[in-house]
Order: C-alpha cells, then sequence, then structure tokens
C-alpha cells in the first residue's frame, strides 16, 4: 500500500518505518526541513532499539522516504496517518492545533479517495473535527470525493516501540464504514499473523480506549506507590507485598513495581488530559485525580528521605546520580522523576554529580538546563567520586548488579537511596551500606 505519515516524532517515525518494513510504501512528512535533511542521511531525531537499522534497510530498499512536501505525496497515498505532537495545553487538556493544522492540509491537497488515521493521542471526539476541517476545506475546493477518518491509536512503549508494533498485543481501529474497516483490516494482516489482534469499533470508542489503557496502568502504578508508602509506615516490606498480590492472576505482576513515580510522554499527559475531558463533559474523575495527586508526591519521596538524612540545608553535601531518564532503554527525560528530585536537591543547596547511558544530552540541553550544581560524568562510578550517597532513579540494566565494593570505594559514605528497588535482593546492609529504598522504612 501507499502510505502517508505525517509527523516524524516518536510515534509517526516508529509507525512509518515498521510499515516499510512490511514491504508498503511510505513516506515519512515532517514540516521540519532539518529533521527531514538528517532522516534523508539515516541520522535519527530520537534514539529507540533497532530503528534505526529498519530506517536504513528501507531507506536503501526504496520502501522509506522522507519529505517536507505533503501536497506531492498525499495525492498518490490510500492512506495517511496523522502523527504529529499533541501537547499539553496549559489547562491540562491536549492542544489540538497541530492535529487540525494537517487535517487542513490533508483537505488541500487530496484529489481521490483516501483513510485518514489518528495515530496521535487525541480526545475523544477529535475525529469528528478532523473530518469536519477536511470537508471545509473539500467544500472551500470544490472537490467531492469521500474520504474516512479512523482512530488508530498506538500501544508502543519506549525501548520497545518496534517489537510492540511488529508484533503488538492489540491492533484498535475505530472506524465508521466497511470500506475503511477492510483496508486497515489489509495494512495490519501482516502484524497480526499468529492469531488476529484486530479490534473493530466505533470511533469514540477507539478514542477512549487509549486513554482507559494508559489511566488503568497509572492507576497500578500509583496504587502500588501508595500502598508501598503505607508499608513504610506500618513496618511491612512493598516488595513481599507486590509479590503476593502479584500471585492473583485478575492483578498480574506488571505494572505494580512501587518507585519514584511515573513518568514520560504518555502516563503525565493522558491523564491529566482525560481529567479535563471528564470535566467538559461535567464528571469529576475523582480517582484519576488521585492518580495524578499521588504520582506527583511520589516524585518527591527520595528527595524526602535524603532530606530526613541530611537535614534540610543540603549545602555541602554531593549526591552521584544514576539515571536520568524516565525509564531504561530511552534518552526520553519528559516528566522524568530526576527532573523533580534534581532541582529539589539542587534547591535545598547539594552539588550532583549524574550519569546516565543515553539521556545526558537531553538532560543538559534541555530538562535541567542552566541549573547549575550538577555536573555530567561519563561512567557511572565516576558519579560516586566523593560523594556522601548514591541515588538510584532510573533501573538500566548497567546499575542492576554493581561492584558494591567500588561503589564503596568511590563513596564519602556507603548509603544508598534506591529509587527503583534494584538492591532489596543483595542483602547490601550486610555489606555495611546504610541502604533506603521504596516501600520498607
Ligand atoms: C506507556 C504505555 O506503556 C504505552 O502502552 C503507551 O502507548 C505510552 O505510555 P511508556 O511511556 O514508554 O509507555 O513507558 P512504560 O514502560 O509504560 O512506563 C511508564 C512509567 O511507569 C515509567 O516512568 C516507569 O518507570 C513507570 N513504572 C512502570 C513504574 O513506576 N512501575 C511499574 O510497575 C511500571
Amino acid at each position: 500500500m501507499k502510505i502517508v505519515v505525517i509527523g516524524t516524532g516518536y510515534v509517526g517515525l516508529v509507525s512509518g518505518t515498521c510499515f516499510s518494513e512490511m514491504g508498503n510504501h511510505v513516506t515519512c512528512v515532517d514540516i521540519d526541513s532539518k529533521k527531514i535533511e538528517s532522516l534523508k542521511n539515516g541520522i535519527l531525531p530520537i534514539f529507540e532499539p533497532g530503528l534505526e537499522t529498519m530506517v536504513l534497510k528501507n531507506v536503501a530498499s526504496g520502501n522509506l522516504h522522507f519529505t517536507t512536501n505533503l501536497h506531492e505525496v498525499l495525492p498518490d497515498a490510500q492512506i495517511v496517518f496523522i502523527a504529529v505532537g499533541t501537547p499539553m495545553g496549559e489547562d491540562g487538556s491536549a492542544d489540538l492545533q497541530y492535529v487540525l493544522a494537517v487535517a487542513k492540509s490533508i483537505g488541500q491537497a487530496i484529489e481521490k479517495r483516501i483513510i485518514v488515521v489518528d495515530k496521535s493521542t487525541v480526545p475523544v471526539g477529535t475525529a469528528d473535527k478532523v473530518k469536519a476541517t477536511i470537508q471545509q476545506e473539500l467544500n472551500n475546493r470544490g472537490v467531492t470525493t469521500e474520504f474516512d477518518v479512523v482512530s488508530n491509536p498506538e500501544f508502543l512503549k519506549e525501548g520497545a516501540a518496534i517489537q510492540d508494533f511488529m508484533k503488538p498485543d492489540r491492533v484498535v481501529v475505530g472506524v465508521a464504514s466497511d470500506y475503511a474497516m477492510e483496508k486497515m483490516r489489509q495494512l495490519y494482516a501482516p502484524f497480526c499473523m499468529s492469531h488476529d489482534r484486530f479490534i473493530a469499533m466505533d470511533i469514540r470508542s477507539a478514542e477512549m480506549t487509549k486513554y482507559a489503557a494508559n489511566a488503568m496502568l497509572a492507576t497500578k502504578i500509583s496504587f502500588m506507590n501508595e500502598i508501598a508508602n503505607i508499608c513504610e509506615k506500618v513496618g511491612a516490606d512493598a516488595n513481599m507485598v507486590r509479590i503476593g498480590i502479584g500471585s492473583d492472576n485478575r492483578i498480574g505482576y506488571s505494572f505494580i513495581y512501587p518507585g519514584c513515580g511515573y513518568g514520560g510522554s504518555c502516563f503525565p499527559k493522558d491523564v491529566k488530559a482525560l481529567k479535563k475531558i471528564a470535566e467538559e463533559h461535567n464528571y469529576k474523575a475523582q480517582l484519576i485525580t488521585a492518580v495524578e495527586n499521588v504520582n506527583d508526591a511520589q516524585k518527591l519521596v527520595i528527595a524526602n528521605k535524603i532530606v530526613a538524612k541530611f537535614g534540610e540545608n543540603l549545602q555541602g553535601f554531593t549526591f552521584g546520580i544514576w539515571g536520568l531518564a524516565f525509564k531504561p532503554g530511552t534518552d526520553d527525560m519528559r516528566e522524568a522523576p530526576a527532573i523533580y528530585i534534581i532541582k529539589e536537591l539542587v534547591k535545598r543547596g547539594a552539588k550532583i554529580q549524574a550519569y546516565d547511558p543515553k539521556a545526558t544530552v537531553e538532560a543538559q540541553t534541555h530538562y535541567l538546563k542552566g541549573i547549575e550544581n550538577i555536573t555530567y560524568v561519563a561512567s557511572k562510578y565516576q558519579a560516586l567520586e566523593n560523594a556522601d550517597a548514591l541515588v538510584l532513579l532510573t533501573e538500566w540494566k548497567e546499575f542492576r548488579s554493581p561492584d558494591f565494593d567500588e561503589i564503596k570505594t568511590q563513596l564519602k559514605n556507603p548509603i544508598i537511596f534506591d529509587g527503583r528497588n534494584q538492591y532489596n535482593m543483595f542483602n547490601i546492609e550486610e555489606k555495611g551500606f546504610e541502604y533506603y529504598q521504596i516501600g520498607k522504612a
């Protein structure tokens, strides 16, 4: 099939590349000419395992193309994906300006029947707005072609996006016509070879499915973080409680790891947006609001433990931070707990020595830009040189089984604050460490 993907961000680039991998002819479009030039030269704007190899391969084979010229490629396409950003507006709702601007461009360019797919995470009812915007442009031009608007939310995990796309748990498609449903089914058939993972439904339910999935996962995390905080108070161990409840397959083991709060591009934004969508429909989403509040507080739990140990004033103290990215396997720092924790420590006068395998540039140039008293180092042990404690914030594999003797040698004090409960199995207290974790006092 001939496919156009508008937006070469995380979702657009992964989707476009994976469609091309399955033999489709894909053109990825972006208004950012620098980005497109880089992509043409094989330079990717994001780090995602396996993506670069797949991009290079499909560019070489002629299946994958990049351009800034939507008008040139659209008339020929059978399906166009909208995968532009929906940043959080000031009031917490998703800002639709980019989605609707793209819809307008589509209306200005199409000549024959096309399927327009909303891939971006958009509030319920957006497909109707996209449809109306395109129709308006067609009317202005006096063009009478039919077109379909489809909702096809993505469920990609950063760090595992290629795998999630190539072997999805499910493909949710909201459609209003048999024609569009058949075409979408054909497009996704190669991704659902083992069994049918294609779930067709009405458009609004598909739009809502995305928010419900992310809100459910965020709820599991906030629930467990709250249980962990209570465990600390009552003398229980959240790690044991996690195993105890996870063994019930109605609950399951996944997404019940207590930690320093969820971050990333999806959960914080989507939970907020869902709350807003409910509000706009005169419903007060109490549970969703609590999920958000618990998470905001959770991001500071580790900082609070540090303050409890070293005092309110952290002047003269240095902390070695392991991990800046919001989770392992990515250089993404959006809403990362590290941002909040580091800012809190620096505000109290502390010095930071930070190491992350991938996210240092992001931190320096964007998320922690301009903040003094942070030194970025090139190795995990360097971050600990003469530091008062190790603070682990992202559970990268290289932090999982470190050389504890080396940690002790480098640190001024053998103290570890473990925001991801990575070391509770190592009996490190017996090795002479003072150990602070989440969910066990
Ligand atoms: C998520 C969804 O998983 C994906 O389906 C959706 O499309 C986009 O949002 P992602 O943001 O890449 O993907 O990250 P994910 O791996 O789901 O983790 C989100 C956050 O939750 C991370 O900050 C992680 O550290 C935290 N988390 C996860 C916990 O704190 N505890 C857990 O048990 C699981």
